[in-house]
């Protein structure tokens, strides 16, 4: 390593030491006070290079808070913040700790297999994953029997936050459904600490209530969730890492011995592979979102659909994503920008309509070095280090001019960036 390339380490450190509130990381001071779900898994990522034991923890902890029912939530409110909404007096989802009622990006399995590959340490190693296996496993077994009530090997999300992607321009229509009457007055905090124009819009937000109150009426029963939810989407992305994630935790069941799990997991991960096809566009060069209730997809080219080759998907798919990428790259400074510059929709500065995140860069550059193209894979990675080099540790980042947007000193923006330099 360089002493440049160590130099950006020792500064992505700092900044993970200073969220890290001892068995969890928060994402960032002020804005995301507690413990999110795939924000921890990925930041387990970058604990390792300093403190293997601690990168474990860091799953554990979250998966302590897993429900009975196998879901893992996507907050899990570890103590009071007045800094954030909607906060536990929203969700009422009565569970010991405060959690959420909705979950996140199924990461957990590819993380936890990258920690026990990498592990320096393979007995302690060993233990730690496989207490997760059964888990991780419930958790995936969770997705396919709530959120994939037909068993069509794709799973849909039932809110925008449980794609991690909050205000794509992939929800606009299905967002149309979600009422606003009857939202209870509440205060956004989010725009305290962010400035409003990078964040979603108010009438997205009471659509984000709206959704939260419905499902707390139905008193977060996810057998009956999926069907009572006016906005069910299957995003390409949301899928591809659960199909990863499965057949990561297949490989790793395998080498310890959980021959069932292995077995349950390979078979997720396949009919889902098969499945993907369906939402394959060849006018885009990419994959596309499913709008589960009128059955169509979502016309637009966002970088949900680009994600896909974060999973096994066939070789002349993964061709041409990697020539998608390039062509955004013909039409962005930096990227890869969560939309397409060209549609009228995209918005350089507006959180998911547009700007670059690094923890998605970082899965798509994985994808596509695994399916062979090397060379975009490290245009996507020198991309990201430049806008480290250029705007330090943000949220996010604006692809035509490199500004840094929403929180700063962002914990899993600093555990990728210690990934990307492992492989410089
Ligand atoms: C937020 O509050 O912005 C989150 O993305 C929801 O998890």
């Amino acid at each position: 390593m360089t002493a440049s390339a160590k130099d950006i380490v020792a500064r992505a450190v700092e900044v993970l030491k200073e969220n890290d509130h001892g068995a969890y990381t928060i994402p960032t001071k002020g804005l995301y006070p507690f413990q999110w779900n795939w924000d921890s898994c990925l930041t387990a990522l970058g604990l390792a290079h300093y403190d293997e034991a601690r990168a474990w923890t860091e799953i554990e902890t979250l998966f302590a808070h897993q429900w009975p029912d196998g879901m893992v939530p996507h907050i899990v409110f570890h103590v009071w913040s007045d800094g954030y909404f909607p906060g536990p007096e929203v969700w009422r989802t009565g569970r010991p700790t405060a959690t959420s009622g909705i979950t996140q990006p199924a990461v957990a399995g590819f993380a936890v297999r990258r920690l026990f590959d990498r592990a320096t340490d393979k007995v302690l190693a060993a233990e730690r994953a496989r207490a997760l296996l059964p888990k991780i496993d419930a958790w995936h077994r969770w997705f396919y029997e709530n959120r994939d009530p037909r068993g069509e090997g794709l799973v849909a999300i039932i809110h925008p936050w449980e794609s991690g992607r909050d205000n794509s321009i992939d929800w606009d229509d299905a967002f149309e459904r979600v009422p606003t009457e009857g939202v209870e007055p509440y205060t956004r905090r989010d725009i305290l600490h962010a400035d409003p124009a990078h964040r979603p819009t108010q009438a997205q937000y009471d659509r984000y209530l709206w959704l939260v109150q419905h499902f707390r009426g139905l008193g977060w029963d996810n057998a009956r969730l999926h069907d009572a939810s006016p906005f069910q989407v299957v995003d390409p992305g949301f899928n591809a890492i659960l199909i990863r994630a499965s057949a990561d935790l297949a490989d790793l069941a395998e080498e310890l011995g959980e021959t069932e799990i292995a077995r349950a997991n390979r078979a997720r991960a396949k009919k889902g592979l098969a499945a993907m096809e369906r939402l394959w566009s060849e006018a885009h060069g990419q994959y596309l979102c499913l709008d589960r209730i009128t059955g169509k997809l979502v016309d637009g080219a966002s970088v949900g659909g680009i994600l896909p080759v974060f999973s096994a998907i066939p070789e002349a798919r993964a061709a041409a994503i990697a020539a998608s990428v390039e062509r955004l790259a013909g039409k962005a400074r930096h990227i890869v920008p969560s939309h397409d510059p060209d549609d009228p929709r995209f918005d350089a500065k507006r959180y998911w309509r547009g700007p670059v995140w690094l923890v998605v860069n970082y899965m798509i550059a994985d994808g596509l070095l695994a399916a062979g193209h090397a060379e975009v894979a490290r245009r996507i990675t020198h991309s990201s280090l430049d806008l480290i080099t250029e705007s330090g540790f943000a949220e996010y980042y604006d692809p035509l001019t490199g500004e840094p947007l929403g929180g700063g000193r962002f914990t899993w923006t600093a555990a990728m960036v210690i990934e990307f330099l492992r492989g410089v």
